[in-house]
């Protein structure tokens, strides 16, 4: 295997791959004086990669690849979705009004449909926020550490991003918010549960921000795990945006779909400046079908649920390694006598590659996301010889 033969070369490389990477321009060129100068700054987003790839870092075949680093759902599409995609009339644009998707999912959500608008993935909905709410130059909070999205289209909007940083127990400083908060100040985002640290917003924090009036999103791209929502809240405030996904619960990251739920005004906002055939053909047939088949993608939601709380029950028996109470299908685990990159670098060793992050207070600890009971095994397997 190339790792033994050039172990030095496989692990910089496998390191250098697990964080953000900064391109340099050696040749400015006239062109950049042309382009608006905060967008030629952008750092590329750290994208999970393809398995070919991680198998290339790793110096292993792709198939011994265990994929652990993008929460993702490791079953797969179930067979309806996939039927789903067969004879779909692909020569024709998509409802740009997203009529039967809305419909759908106000069924699935007990909301009108027009307090919902559907995007390719939360992800462009985020950034739909941002160019609703978001001037360049005007503020944008966030909590680090959160999801990294937040700050990515907060630059591309030439936002000023402001991280309120959160306690020891990962919570929401409220103090701290209501302080960083001032009249430039136009949206605050807040993953729940958050991304990597696993814990809900609490109804009485959302409240307080909420109370702001600035416009509070509150990402719920993991509700289907945590079981838990702050949309009662919708009844009365007008600023809320409620965010969701069927990356991971559905099992479709591949085709994109997320959705919104929110005050009539904020979504005939969004809907009026979305790209107008933002779902795709296949992706409105693949919510479809999973709305019609949940119970059977629930099922496999608790069966990834039962695999985090394995994870923790061996962690819990192993030392050199601690974790944070989590409601999503990953968990944040804490290194006492390896560095996040070290450990990093002993799982993809074997296989197994989890999310590192940049942010130093999380220098020694690792995102692992719930998979299959085979690759929790592997994964405990791999833990003992790491910690
Ligand atoms: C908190 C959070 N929000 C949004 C997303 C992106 O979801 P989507 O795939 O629907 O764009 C992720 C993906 O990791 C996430 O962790």
């Amino acid at each position: 295997m190339g790792m033994q033969q050039h172990p030095n070369i496989a692990v910089a490389t496998l390191l250098a791959n697990s964080l953000k990477v900064r391109h340099t321009f050696p040749n400015m060129s006239q062109l950049e004086n042309l382009m608006r100068p905060h967008m030629a700054k952008i750092a590329t987003y750290h994208a999970v990669d393809p398995s070919e790839e991680l198998a290339r870092q790793a110096g292993i075949r792709p198939q011994d690849v265990i994929r652990l680093n993008a929460n993702e759902n490791p079953y797969g599409a179930i067979a309806e979705i996939s039927e789903s995609l067969t004879a779909l009339d692909l020569h024709l644009y998509p409802d740009s009004q997203q009529r039967k998707f809305r419909a759908a999912l106000s069924e699935y959500t007990g909301r009108p449909e027009e307090n919902i608008i559907g995007g390719a993935g939360a992800d462009e909905i985020i950034d739909l926020l941002m160019r609703l709410f978001v001037e360049q130059g005007q503020k944008v909070i966030d909590c680090e550490p959160t999801f990294g999205m937040y700050a990515f289209s907060a630059n591309l909007a030439g936002a000023e991003i402001v991280s309120v940083p959160r306690n020891s127990s990962w919570d929401i400083d409220i103090p701290a918010m209501r302080e960083a908060i001032d009249e430039s100040t136009r949206i605050v985002f807040l993953a729940s549960p958050n991304n990597p640290t696993g814990n809900l917003l609490t109804e009485s924090d959302a409240r307080a921000l909420l109370d702001t009036g600035i416009a509070v999103c509150v990402d719920e791209t993991y509700h289907e795990f945590a079981s838990s929502t702050l949309s009662p809240l919708l009844d009365e405030y007008e600023n809320l945006v409620i965010l969701r996904s069927f990356s991971k619960w559905a099992g479709i990251a591949g085709l994109r779909v997320g959705y919104a739920i929110a005050s009539v005004n904020v979504i005939q906002h969004l809907m009026d400046i979305k790209q107008p055939y933002n779902i795709t053909i296949a992706g409105e047939a693949a919510v479809l079908a999973a709305l019609k088949h949940k119970d059977v993608l629930l099922s496999r939601v608790s069966s990834l649920v039962e695999q985090r709380k394995r994870l923790e029950l061996e962690i819990d028996e192993l030392d050199g390694i601690s974790y944070y109470p989590s409601r999503g299908n990953f968990l944040l685990c804490h290194f006492d006598r390896r560095t996040a990159a070290e450990a990093y670098v002993g799982l993809a060793e074997q296989g197994i590659f989890v999310r590192r992050f940049p942010q130093s207070i999380l220098d020694n600890s690792l995102r692992i996301s719930a998979g299959t009971p085979e690759q929790t095994d592997r994964v405990i397997s791999a833990l003992r010889t790491v910690v």
